[in-house]
């Protein structure tokens, strides 16, 4: 898999893909991640790429030539994989675990990363597939936001975790919908507070049952709403009755 991002500012991602799982799956050549500068497309002395909106109003918004440009120069062509453009923007779509195993299953991913009060809207017309935005929150820039979605799609990637089975329990994954349970590591005492006997007695099952249990609780409290789309067995379904009926 490929991703290229587009950027005006292509130093910002001289670290966060230089360690970890990145850095790894870089190494091992699962992903490529190859930066662009925005500016290389454009065809005039200074290397403009915003201008000031029309109808007036405060801030720049990026150009629609060079974008577009830099898209259909790298996007690869159809027999080359399958190839998805993704602008990151605070008015997109929301980004999610379900959109991170979508993103992960192309060739390639074209990021173009947003800047100042936008991007002129002929670009998302004429080659953005898709926009997302990593939060209703805004940044000052995609940058960021693209790195979010580099990060969560290449520890999809079959072999890009050291075990295959981490990606497939964490939290949101699709094969749960539940958030994550509590973990613990030595010391098995830490300040008087003693990790919970099940996971130092080596029953598997009952490990299991107690890590399922306390997805459910945290899910319950924190983000009920995922409790609707999430996959629950009988058990499940009993053990959250019996928990709203025994907590207030
Ligand atoms: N650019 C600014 N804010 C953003 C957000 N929340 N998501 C994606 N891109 C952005």
């Amino acid at each position: 898999m490929r991703f290229d991002i587009v950027t005006i500012f292509p130093e910002f991602f001289s670290g966060p893909f230089e360690h970890g799982i990145i850095r790894r799956a870089k190494d091992a050549r699962i992903v490529d991640i190859d930066v662009h500068d925005l500016r290389s497309w454009t065809s005039d002395r200074h290397h403009v790429v915003d201008d000031r909106p029309f109808g007036g109003g405060a801030g720049m918004v990026l150009k629609p030539e060079p974008l577009v440009n830099a898209v259909e120069s790298l996007r690869l062509p159809s027999e080359g994989g399958r190839a998805v453009v993704v602008l990151t923007t605070p008015q997109g779509k929301l980004f999610d675990q379900r959109e991170a195993e979508r993103l992960a299953s192309f060739d390639q991913v074209v990021l173009l990363c947003g800047r100042y009060e936008g991007v002129d809207e002929r670009v998302v017309n004429a080659v953005v597939d898709e926009e997302l935005s990593i939060g209703d929150v805004v940044l000052s820039g995609g940058e960021l936001a693209a790195c979010v979605v580099v990060d969560a799609v290449v520890r999809l990637l079959p072999g890009s975790l050291g075990c295959d089975r981490s990606a497939i329990e964490d939290s949101f994954s699709a094969s749960t919908g539940l958030l994550d349970c509590p973990h613990y590591t030595r010391p098995a005492e830490f300040r008087g507070v003693a990790v919970p006997d099940v996971l130092l007695g080596g029953n598997h099952a009952e490990i299991a049952r107690w890590r399922r249990q306390q997805s459910l609780v945290r899910t319950w409290k924190r983000r009920p709403e995922l409790l609707d789309a999430a996959q629950l067995s009988d058990d499940d379904i009993r053990f959250l009755d019996e928990l709203k009926a025994t907590t207030k």
